[in-house]
Protein backbone atom coordinates (compact mmCIF):
# COMPACT_ATOMS: atom_id res chain seq x y z
CA UNK A 1 0.00 0.00 0.00
CA UNK A 2 1.55 3.45 -1.15
CA UNK A 3 1.22 6.29 0.93
CA UNK A 4 -0.87 9.26 -0.33
CA UNK A 5 1.47 12.05 -0.65
CA UNK A 6 0.02 14.23 -3.19
CA UNK A 7 -3.42 14.50 -4.58
CA UNK A 8 -4.82 16.08 -8.06
CA UNK A 9 -8.09 17.81 -8.17
CA UNK A 10 -9.71 18.60 -11.49
CA UNK A 11 -13.27 19.66 -12.26
CA UNK A 12 -14.70 17.58 -16.23
CA UNK A 13 -18.33 17.93 -17.63
CA UNK A 14 -20.95 21.03 -17.06
CA UNK A 15 -20.01 23.33 -14.69
CA UNK A 16 -22.11 23.84 -11.89
CA UNK A 17 -22.36 26.48 -8.85
CA UNK A 18 -20.21 24.98 -5.93
CA UNK A 19 -18.13 23.49 -8.23
CA UNK A 20 -15.36 25.85 -6.27
CA UNK A 21 -16.67 25.37 -2.55
CA UNK A 22 -15.70 21.50 -3.51
CA UNK A 23 -12.21 22.77 -4.81
CA UNK A 24 -11.51 24.82 -1.99
CA UNK A 25 -12.50 21.81 0.65
CA UNK A 26 -10.36 19.07 -1.55
CA UNK A 27 -7.42 21.75 -1.13
CA UNK A 28 -7.77 22.61 2.20
CA UNK A 29 -8.76 19.29 3.85
CA UNK A 30 -5.40 17.83 1.66
CA UNK A 31 -3.12 20.55 3.31
CA UNK A 32 -4.65 20.16 6.72
CA UNK A 33 -3.82 16.25 6.37
CA UNK A 34 0.12 17.24 5.27
CA UNK A 35 -1.04 16.55 1.60
CA UNK A 36 0.10 18.20 -1.81
CA UNK A 37 -2.78 19.40 -4.03
CA UNK A 38 -2.34 19.97 -7.43
CA UNK A 39 -5.18 21.81 -9.36
CA UNK A 40 -5.22 20.05 -12.83
CA UNK A 41 -7.14 22.45 -15.39
CA UNK A 42 -9.62 21.31 -18.28
CA UNK A 43 -10.45 18.14 -16.66
CA UNK A 44 -8.86 15.24 -18.15
CA UNK A 45 -7.72 17.68 -20.86
CA UNK A 46 -5.20 18.85 -18.39
CA UNK A 47 -4.34 15.89 -17.11
CA UNK A 48 -3.68 14.39 -20.09
CA UNK A 49 -1.69 17.73 -21.49
CA UNK A 50 0.17 18.39 -17.73
CA UNK A 51 -1.77 21.39 -16.42
CA UNK A 52 -0.40 21.31 -13.33
CA UNK A 53 -0.35 23.86 -10.61
CA UNK A 54 -0.03 23.22 -7.04
CA UNK A 55 -2.85 25.04 -4.99
CA UNK A 56 -1.87 26.30 -1.64
CA UNK A 57 -4.74 27.06 1.12
CA UNK A 58 -4.66 31.15 -0.14
CA UNK A 59 -5.26 29.73 -3.50
CA UNK A 60 -8.72 28.33 -2.83
CA UNK A 61 -9.34 32.09 -0.28
CA UNK A 62 -12.18 33.93 -1.47
CA UNK A 63 -13.59 31.50 -4.13
CA UNK A 64 -16.52 29.47 -2.20
CA UNK A 65 -18.85 32.37 -3.28
CA UNK A 66 -18.25 32.20 -6.91
CA UNK A 67 -19.88 29.93 -9.92
CA UNK A 68 -17.92 28.10 -12.32
CA UNK A 69 -14.40 26.51 -11.71
CA UNK A 70 -11.44 28.37 -11.09
CA UNK A 71 -9.70 24.95 -13.04
CA UNK A 72 -11.88 25.17 -15.76
CA UNK A 73 -13.60 22.19 -17.46
CA UNK A 74 -13.81 20.08 -20.62
CA UNK A 75 -15.54 17.40 -22.12
CA UNK A 76 -12.82 15.47 -23.43
CA UNK A 77 -12.88 13.53 -26.56
CA UNK A 78 -9.36 12.35 -25.97
CA UNK A 79 -9.53 10.52 -22.66
CA UNK A 80 -12.16 8.15 -23.70
CA UNK A 81 -9.42 6.52 -25.95
CA UNK A 82 -6.82 4.17 -24.50
CA UNK A 83 -3.71 6.15 -25.62
CA UNK A 84 -5.55 9.40 -24.27
CA UNK A 85 -5.50 7.91 -20.74
CA UNK A 86 -2.44 6.32 -21.31
CA UNK A 87 -0.85 9.88 -21.66
CA UNK A 88 -2.94 10.77 -18.69
CA UNK A 89 -1.48 8.16 -16.51
CA UNK A 90 2.40 8.79 -17.59
CA UNK A 91 1.67 12.37 -16.52
CA UNK A 92 0.55 11.61 -13.56
CA UNK A 93 3.12 9.52 -12.79
CA UNK A 94 5.41 12.28 -13.58
CA UNK A 95 4.23 14.42 -11.31
CA UNK A 96 4.42 12.29 -8.73
CA UNK A 97 0.50 12.41 -8.09
CA UNK A 98 -0.53 9.31 -6.25
CA UNK A 99 -4.53 10.01 -6.47
CA UNK A 100 -7.33 11.93 -7.73
CA UNK A 101 -10.09 13.96 -6.85
CA UNK A 102 -12.40 13.94 -9.50
CA UNK A 103 -15.54 16.98 -9.56
CA UNK A 104 -18.23 16.31 -12.06
CA UNK A 105 -21.11 13.99 -13.33
CA UNK A 106 -21.83 10.71 -15.42
CA UNK A 107 -19.21 11.08 -17.88
CA UNK A 108 -16.66 12.27 -15.21
CA UNK A 109 -17.55 9.12 -13.36
CA UNK A 110 -17.81 7.14 -16.43
CA UNK A 111 -13.89 7.93 -17.40
CA UNK A 112 -12.91 7.74 -14.16
CA UNK A 113 -13.79 3.78 -13.74
CA UNK A 114 -12.11 2.96 -16.17
CA UNK A 115 -9.17 4.89 -15.94
CA UNK A 116 -8.98 3.77 -12.59
CA UNK A 117 -9.48 0.01 -13.43
CA UNK A 118 -6.87 0.10 -16.27
CA UNK A 119 -4.11 1.76 -14.29
CA UNK A 120 -5.13 1.12 -10.47
CA UNK A 121 -5.00 4.49 -10.00
CA UNK A 122 -7.11 5.89 -6.50
CA UNK A 123 -10.21 8.17 -7.62
CA UNK A 124 -12.68 9.74 -5.27
CA UNK A 125 -15.59 11.21 -7.09
CA UNK A 126 -17.66 14.58 -6.06
CA UNK A 127 -21.27 14.65 -7.88
CA UNK A 128 -21.37 17.82 -9.36
CA UNK A 129 -23.75 18.76 -11.88
CA UNK A 130 -27.07 21.07 -12.47
CA UNK A 131 -28.93 17.91 -13.09
CA UNK A 132 -28.95 16.07 -9.83
CA UNK A 133 -29.28 12.29 -11.88
CA UNK A 134 -26.35 10.48 -10.21
CA UNK A 135 -27.06 7.52 -8.71
CA UNK A 136 -26.02 7.22 -4.74
CA UNK A 137 -26.71 10.95 -3.72
CA UNK A 138 -30.04 12.54 -3.38
CA UNK A 139 -27.83 15.81 -3.85
CA UNK A 140 -25.57 16.89 -6.66
CA UNK A 141 -23.31 19.94 -6.16
CA UNK A 142 -25.40 23.12 -8.30
CA UNK A 143 -28.63 21.86 -8.39
CA UNK A 144 -29.95 23.57 -5.29
CA UNK A 145 -28.64 27.08 -7.09
CA UNK A 146 -29.90 25.71 -10.29
CA UNK A 147 -33.34 25.65 -9.14
CA UNK A 148 -33.19 28.81 -7.32
CA UNK A 149 -32.66 30.49 -10.92
CA UNK A 150 -35.39 28.65 -12.42
CA UNK A 151 -37.81 29.62 -9.87
CA UNK A 152 -36.59 33.37 -10.14
CA UNK A 153 -37.06 33.55 -13.59
CA UNK A 154 -40.49 31.43 -13.18
CA UNK A 155 -41.56 33.88 -11.14
CA UNK A 156 -41.16 36.72 -13.58
CA UNK A 157 -42.31 34.88 -16.72
CA UNK A 158 -45.85 34.29 -14.25
CA UNK A 159 -46.13 37.83 -13.73
CA UNK A 160 -46.16 38.91 -17.76
CA UNK A 161 -48.06 35.31 -18.28
CA UNK A 162 -51.19 36.20 -15.88
CA UNK A 163 -51.03 39.84 -17.47
CA UNK A 164 -51.09 39.02 -20.79
CA UNK A 165 -53.79 35.54 -20.28
CA UNK A 166 -50.81 33.64 -21.74
CA UNK A 167 -49.84 30.29 -21.89
CA UNK A 168 -46.01 29.74 -21.33
CA UNK A 169 -43.68 26.50 -22.35
CA UNK A 170 -40.86 27.08 -20.40
CA UNK A 171 -37.99 24.99 -21.22
CA UNK A 172 -35.40 23.72 -18.08
CA UNK A 173 -31.84 21.86 -18.26
CA UNK A 174 -31.58 18.47 -17.12
CA UNK A 175 -30.18 16.32 -20.24
CA UNK A 176 -32.59 12.98 -20.11
CA UNK A 177 -33.23 13.54 -16.15
CA UNK A 178 -36.35 15.74 -15.38
CA UNK A 179 -34.97 16.62 -11.45
CA UNK A 180 -34.77 20.57 -12.20
CA UNK A 181 -38.15 20.36 -13.91
CA UNK A 182 -39.65 18.31 -10.96
CA UNK A 183 -38.61 20.57 -8.00
CA UNK A 184 -38.55 23.59 -10.05
CA UNK A 185 -42.77 22.54 -11.15
CA UNK A 186 -43.59 22.31 -6.95
CA UNK A 187 -42.08 25.44 -6.12
CA UNK A 188 -43.54 27.62 -9.20
CA UNK A 189 -46.69 26.47 -9.10
CA UNK A 190 -46.35 25.09 -12.65
CA UNK A 191 -49.52 23.80 -14.24
CA UNK A 192 -48.25 21.19 -15.34
CA UNK A 193 -44.63 19.04 -15.91
CA UNK A 194 -43.19 17.29 -18.33
CA UNK A 195 -40.42 14.77 -17.91
CA UNK A 196 -38.15 12.63 -20.42
CA UNK A 197 -39.21 9.30 -17.63
CA UNK A 198 -42.88 9.77 -18.27
CA UNK A 199 -43.99 8.84 -21.73
CA UNK A 200 -47.65 10.22 -23.74
CA UNK A 201 -47.90 13.18 -21.32
CA UNK A 202 -48.16 15.68 -23.99
CA UNK A 203 -51.88 13.69 -25.07
CA UNK A 204 -52.59 14.21 -21.10
CA UNK A 205 -51.76 17.75 -21.29
CA UNK A 206 -53.89 18.66 -23.92
CA UNK A 207 -56.86 17.22 -21.94
CA UNK A 208 -55.95 19.44 -19.30
CA UNK A 209 -55.99 22.33 -21.08
CA UNK A 210 -59.00 21.87 -22.45
CA UNK A 211 -60.72 21.53 -18.97
CA UNK A 212 -58.51 24.63 -17.97
CA UNK A 213 -60.08 26.61 -21.47
CA UNK A 214 -63.11 25.58 -20.30
CA UNK A 215 -62.95 26.91 -16.84
CA UNK A 216 -61.45 30.14 -18.58
CA UNK A 217 -57.95 29.61 -16.80
CA UNK A 218 -56.49 33.01 -17.51
CA UNK A 219 -53.03 31.52 -17.55
CA UNK A 220 -50.61 28.95 -17.69
CA UNK A 221 -47.29 27.70 -16.87
CA UNK A 222 -46.02 24.45 -18.46
CA UNK A 223 -42.41 23.44 -17.42
CA UNK A 224 -40.79 21.09 -20.12
CA UNK A 225 -37.97 18.99 -19.43
CA UNK A 226 -35.65 19.41 -22.07
CA UNK A 227 -35.29 15.64 -22.71
CA UNK A 228 -38.95 15.43 -22.84
CA UNK A 229 -39.82 12.84 -25.81
CA UNK A 230 -41.49 15.34 -28.47
CA UNK A 231 -37.98 17.15 -28.25
CA UNK A 232 -38.35 20.11 -25.91
CA UNK A 233 -41.03 23.41 -25.57
CA UNK A 234 -40.64 23.89 -29.29
CA UNK A 235 -41.84 21.39 -30.47
CA UNK A 236 -44.87 21.11 -27.98
CA UNK A 237 -45.62 24.54 -28.91
CA UNK A 238 -46.22 23.45 -32.56
CA UNK A 239 -47.99 20.46 -31.22
CA UNK A 240 -50.49 22.33 -29.45
CA UNK A 241 -50.65 25.42 -31.72
CA UNK A 242 -54.04 23.53 -34.17
CA UNK A 243 -55.73 22.58 -31.10
CA UNK A 244 -55.87 25.24 -28.83
CA UNK A 245 -55.34 28.37 -31.32
CA UNK A 246 -57.75 30.20 -28.46
CA UNK A 247 -54.44 29.92 -26.42
CA UNK A 248 -52.12 32.93 -26.59
CA UNK A 249 -48.78 30.65 -26.70
CA UNK A 250 -45.27 31.51 -25.69
CA UNK A 251 -41.94 29.51 -25.61
CA UNK A 252 -39.23 30.38 -22.99
CA UNK A 253 -35.96 28.55 -22.67
CA UNK A 254 -33.96 29.26 -19.91
CA UNK A 255 -30.83 27.68 -21.26
CA UNK A 256 -27.31 28.06 -19.87
CA UNK A 257 -28.35 30.75 -17.05
CA UNK A 258 -29.36 27.29 -15.29
CA UNK A 259 -25.53 26.96 -15.27
CA UNK A 260 -23.77 30.02 -13.53
CA UNK A 261 -23.90 32.36 -10.56
CA UNK A 262 -23.60 32.78 -6.91
CA UNK A 263 -23.92 29.21 -5.19
CA UNK A 264 -27.09 28.80 -2.45
CA UNK A 265 -26.00 28.62 0.76
CA UNK A 266 -27.10 24.63 0.22
CA UNK A 267 -24.66 24.09 -2.29
CA UNK A 268 -21.49 25.63 -0.79
CA UNK A 269 -22.31 23.04 2.63
CA UNK A 270 -22.83 20.57 0.77
CA UNK A 271 -19.91 20.96 -1.56
CA UNK A 272 -17.82 21.14 1.44
CA UNK A 273 -18.92 18.39 3.35
CA UNK A 274 -18.42 16.31 -0.18
CA UNK A 275 -14.44 18.14 -0.15
CA UNK A 276 -14.11 16.95 3.17
CA UNK A 277 -15.21 13.41 2.57
CA UNK A 278 -13.39 12.89 -0.71
CA UNK A 279 -10.50 13.58 0.79
CA UNK A 280 -11.06 11.35 3.90
CA UNK A 281 -11.98 8.42 1.59
CA UNK A 282 -8.57 8.52 0.23
CA UNK A 283 -6.53 8.60 3.02
CA UNK A 284 -9.04 5.31 4.25
CA UNK A 285 -7.74 3.81 1.16
CA UNK A 286 -10.81 4.30 -0.85
CA UNK A 287 -10.58 4.11 -4.87
CA UNK A 288 -13.06 4.40 -7.36
CA UNK A 289 -15.82 5.58 -5.24
CA UNK A 290 -18.35 8.62 -5.34
CA UNK A 291 -19.10 10.71 -2.48
CA UNK A 292 -22.41 11.56 -1.86
CA UNK A 293 -25.08 12.84 0.59
CA UNK A 294 -28.12 9.57 1.48
CA UNK A 295 -30.74 10.98 4.01
CA UNK A 296 -28.90 13.84 5.27
CA UNK A 297 -25.52 12.32 6.05
CA UNK A 298 -22.44 11.59 3.60
CA UNK A 299 -22.30 7.63 1.79
CA UNK A 300 -19.85 5.88 -0.35
CA UNK A 301 -20.99 4.80 -3.66
CA UNK A 302 -19.03 2.71 -6.07
CA UNK A 303 -18.50 4.01 -9.68
CA UNK A 304 -19.68 1.58 -11.36
CA UNK A 305 -22.74 1.29 -10.00
CA UNK A 306 -23.10 5.25 -9.85
CA UNK A 307 -22.38 4.93 -13.22
CA UNK A 308 -24.75 2.12 -14.39
CA UNK A 309 -27.80 2.64 -12.39
CA UNK A 310 -30.58 4.76 -13.09
CA UNK A 311 -31.54 7.81 -10.25
CA UNK A 312 -35.49 7.26 -10.51
CA UNK A 313 -37.62 10.47 -9.93
CA UNK A 314 -39.92 10.52 -7.21
CA UNK A 315 -43.07 9.49 -8.73
CA UNK A 316 -44.93 10.69 -5.85
CA UNK A 317 -44.08 14.09 -5.79
CA UNK A 318 -45.35 14.14 -9.84
CA UNK A 319 -48.26 13.08 -8.30
CA UNK A 320 -47.98 15.86 -5.21
CA UNK A 321 -47.80 18.17 -8.33
CA UNK A 322 -50.30 17.50 -10.31
CA UNK A 323 -53.08 17.50 -7.27
CA UNK A 324 -51.73 21.15 -6.71
CA UNK A 325 -52.59 22.41 -10.25
CA UNK A 326 -56.22 21.61 -10.42
O1 LIG B 1 -25.17 18.22 -17.56
C1 LIG B 1 -25.43 19.57 -17.36
C2 LIG B 1 -26.07 20.17 -18.59
O2 LIG B 1 -26.28 21.55 -18.32
C3 LIG B 1 -27.35 19.52 -19.06
O3 LIG B 1 -28.47 19.90 -18.30
C4 LIG B 1 -27.40 19.97 -20.50
O4 LIG B 1 -28.14 19.06 -21.27
C5 LIG B 1 -25.96 19.97 -20.89
O5 LIG B 1 -25.21 20.09 -19.71
C6 LIG B 1 -25.57 21.07 -21.84
O6 LIG B 1 -24.23 20.90 -22.17
P1 LIG B 1 -23.35 21.99 -22.93
O7 LIG B 1 -23.06 23.09 -21.97
O8 LIG B 1 -22.12 21.25 -23.32
O9 LIG B 1 -24.17 22.47 -24.08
Amino acid sequence: MVKIKKIGVFTSGGDSPGMNAAIRAVTRTAIYNGLTVIGIRHGYEGLINGYFKELKAFSVSDIIQKGGTILKTARSKEFMTYEGRKKAYENMKAEGIDALVAIGGDGTFTGARQFSEEFDVAIVGIPGTIDNDIYGTDYTIGYDTAINTVVEAIDKIRDTASSHNRMFLVEVMGRDAGFIAIRAGIACGAEAILVPEIKGQVEKLKDFLEKGFKRKKSSNIIIVSEGEESGGAFAIAKKLQNDFADYDMRVTVLGHIQRGGTPSAYDRVTASLFGYAAVQALLDDQKSIMVGLVNGKIAHCTFNKAVKMDKQIDMEKMQIAEVLSV
